[in-house]
C-alpha cells in the first residue's frame, strides 16, 4: 500500500494549529514573479504538492527557484528560456494556463497546454480566453495536441466584463494588464481575498492596480521589481478544515493567524450551528464543542458568502448535527466525490433533487439545460460513524474523508493523500499534535 492513511479514530482533539500560507496565493505570486526583474522572495510559501510541483514546472521553463528557509522561497525570472509549458508539467497542476501571462510578457508569444487540475467540474476556461481576445492576445487551441498558442501582436488594452466571476481569470487578465502602455479594465470581477492579496503584491513592487467596486484598472507599469520581500496571508480553507473537525469530534482547538475578515461568514454560521467559538484576539480564535451541535443549511457562493473550498468540511460538521441538513453547490458541478465514500462510514447522506427557478443565474458554472446535476446533498446527523476504507477524489474532499476518519470508531484507509497534500501542508503533523491517531504509508 503506498499513499494511504491509517487513522484511527473517535478521539476528541485539541490543541493549537499554525496556519499555512494560502496555496491558492502563493501559486499566483510564484507565476508573477516571473514578469518581475530579479530576485522575488516570498515568506510563508506552504510546501504542498501543488506549490511543488509548480516550481518544478517553472525550472523546466528556465527559471531558478528554491527554499531559502522552511517556507521562504527566492524566485528568479530572468532566466526563462522556454515559451512552452510541457504536459508532463502542465497537466499536473491547474494553474500552468496562468503562465500565459509571464511567457507572453517574456517572449510575446507562448504555447500552455489545457489546464490540469482537480476534478471538481468540466472547468472551462471559456470566459477566460474571451478576457485574453478582448484584451488584444491572439490564441488558437489546437485540439489535436491539446495545447493554446497564443500571441501578442500589440500591448494589451481596453477592457473586458465578466459574463460570470471567475477567480483564476481575474487575476491572469490582470496580470495580462501588466503589459498595457495604456489602461486595462476588467468588469464584474471575482472578489476574492486571495486577488486582493495578488494586488497588494503587485503594487508593492511597482504595479499600479485600482480596485473599485466589482472592478479591476490596470495602469502601465514601467517595471516589475521586489523593493521588500512579501508575506503571503494565511490559508481561510485549512482554517475551516481544522475548525469543523475540532467542534465535531467534540474538541477545543485555537487556530492562528488569520485576519477575521477573511472568515466572517464562516464564523457566523459556526455561531448558528451552535459551536463555540471564542476571538482570542484579531488573529486568534478558539473553536470547541459546546453541547449539541444544530443542523444548518448552506448554499455556497463566491467571497463573501460560504465558500465552495468550505462545503465538505461542513458536511463533516452536519455528520454530528442534530437532525438533518442540506448543502447546495452553486460554484463547481462535481464537488461532491466524498459522498458516496462518507456513506462507507455509515453516514446518513445522500443526493436531493431541489428545483431552482432561473438555474443560469443562480449557479456560477455554465448550467446546461440538457444535462442532469446532482448539486444538493442531504445530511441527517448524529448517526455512529465505523471504520472503513475510502478514496480520495479531489484536494478538498479529500481533508473531508480524513476528517470524517478522524470521528469514526476503528481503524480506518483513506487512500491518496498525495490529493490531499496538493494543498495540506504537513497534514500528519498537525492532526498528531491535537492528539488524532494517523500516519502515512
Ligand atoms: N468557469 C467557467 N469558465 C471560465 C472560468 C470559470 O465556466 O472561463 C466556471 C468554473 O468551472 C466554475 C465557476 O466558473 O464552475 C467558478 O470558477 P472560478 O474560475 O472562479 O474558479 P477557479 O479560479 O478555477 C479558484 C480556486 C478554487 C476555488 C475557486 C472559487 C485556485 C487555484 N483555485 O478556482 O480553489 O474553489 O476559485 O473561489 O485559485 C481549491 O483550492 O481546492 C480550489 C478548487
Amino acid at each position: 500500500m503506498t499513499d494511504s492513511y491509517i487513522i484511527k479514530g473517535g478521539k476528541p482533539l485539541k490543541g493549537e494549529v499554525i496556519l499555512s500560507g494560502a496555496k491558492n496565493v502563493a501559486l499566483k505570486t510564484i507565476i508573477a514573479a516571473l514578469m518581475f526583474k530579479g530576485n522575488v522572495i516570498l515568506k510563508n510559501i506552504p510546501k504542498i504538492n501543488d506549490v511543488l510541483d509548480l516550481i518544478e514546472l517553472i525550472k523546466s521553463l528556465g527559471a531558478t527557484a528554491r527554499f531559502m528557509e522552511k517556507n521562504t522561497l527566492i524566485i528568479n525570472g530572468d532566466s526563462l528560456k522556454n515559451n512552452k509549458v510541457e504536459l508532463q508539467y502542465g497537466s499536473k497542476i491547474r494553474v500552468s494556463f496562468m503562465l500565459i501571462a509571464p511567457l507572453l510578457n517574456r517572449f510575446g508569444e507562448c504555447f500552455v497546454p489545457n489546464p490540469g487540475g482537480c476534478r471538481i467540474g468540466a472547468r472551462p476556461i471559456d470566459r477566460i480566453i474571451k478576457g485574453l481576445v478582448a484584451l488584444g492576445v491572439k490564441i488558437n487551441y489546437d485540439t489535436e495536441t491539446g495545447y493554446y498558442h497564443a500571441k501578442i501582436v500589440n500591448k494589451p488594452k481596453g477592457n473586458y466584463r465578466f459574463e460570470k466571476p471567475s477567480h483564476t481569470g481575474t487575476e491572469l487578465l490582470m496580470m495580462i494588464g501588466l503589459m498595457t502602455d495604456e489602461k486595462v479594465e476588467i468588469e464584474n470581477i471575482a472578489n476574492e481575498p486571495e486577488i486582493d492579496d495578488l494586488i497588494l503584491y503587485l503594487n508593492s513592487s511597482g504595479a499600479n492596480i485600482l480596485e473599485e467596486s466589482n472592478k479591476i484598472i490596470v495602469n502601465k507599469c514601467p517595471e516589475l521589481r521586489q523593493k521588500e520581500t512579501f508575506t503571503i496571508m494565511s490559508d481561510r480553507n485549512e482554517l475551516v478544515t481544522y475548525a469543523t473537525l475540532a467542534v465535531a469530534s467534540g474538541g477545543d482547538v485555537t487556530i492562528s493567524p488569520i485576519n477575521k475578515n477573511l472568515i466572517s461568514s464562516f464564523l457566523k454560521i459556526m455561531k448558528i450551528a451552535g459551536a463555540g467559538v471564542e476571538e482570542i484576539s484579531n488573529y486568534k480564535y478558539r473553536f470547541f464543542y459546546q453541547g449539541k451541535i444544530k443542523p444548518v443549511n448552506i448554499e455556497t457562493s463566491p467571497h463573501p458568502g460560504f465558500m465552495t473550498d468550505w462545503q465538505p468540511s461542513w458536511a463533516i460538521l452536519m455528520l454530528k448535527a442534530n437532525g438533518p441538513s442540506v448543502i447546495h453547490e452553486r460554484v463547481f458541478e462535481n464537488r461532491f466525490s466524498y459522498v458516496n465514500e462518507l456513506k462507507k462510514f455509515g453516514a446518513n447522506i445522500d443526493f436531493v433533487d431541489v428545483k431552482v427557478n432561473d438555474p443560469d443565474s443562480y449557479y456560477h458554472f455554465n448550467h446546461d439545460k440538457n444535462r442532469a446535476y446532482q448539486q444538493t446533498i442531504k445530511i441527517v446527523g448524529s448517526s455512529e460513524l465505523h471504520n472503513a476504507v475510502l478514496n480520495i477524489g479531489d484536494l478538498r474532499a479529500g481533508a473531508a474523508l480524513a476528517c470524517g476518519a478522524l470521528l469514526a470508531n476503528g481503524e480506518s484507509v483513506v487512500n491518496g493523500a498525495s490529493i490531499l497534500e496538493r494543498g495540506y501542508e504537513d497534514f500528519v503533523g498537525k492532526v498528531k499534535k491535537l492528539g488524532g491517531e494517523i500516519k502515512k504509508v
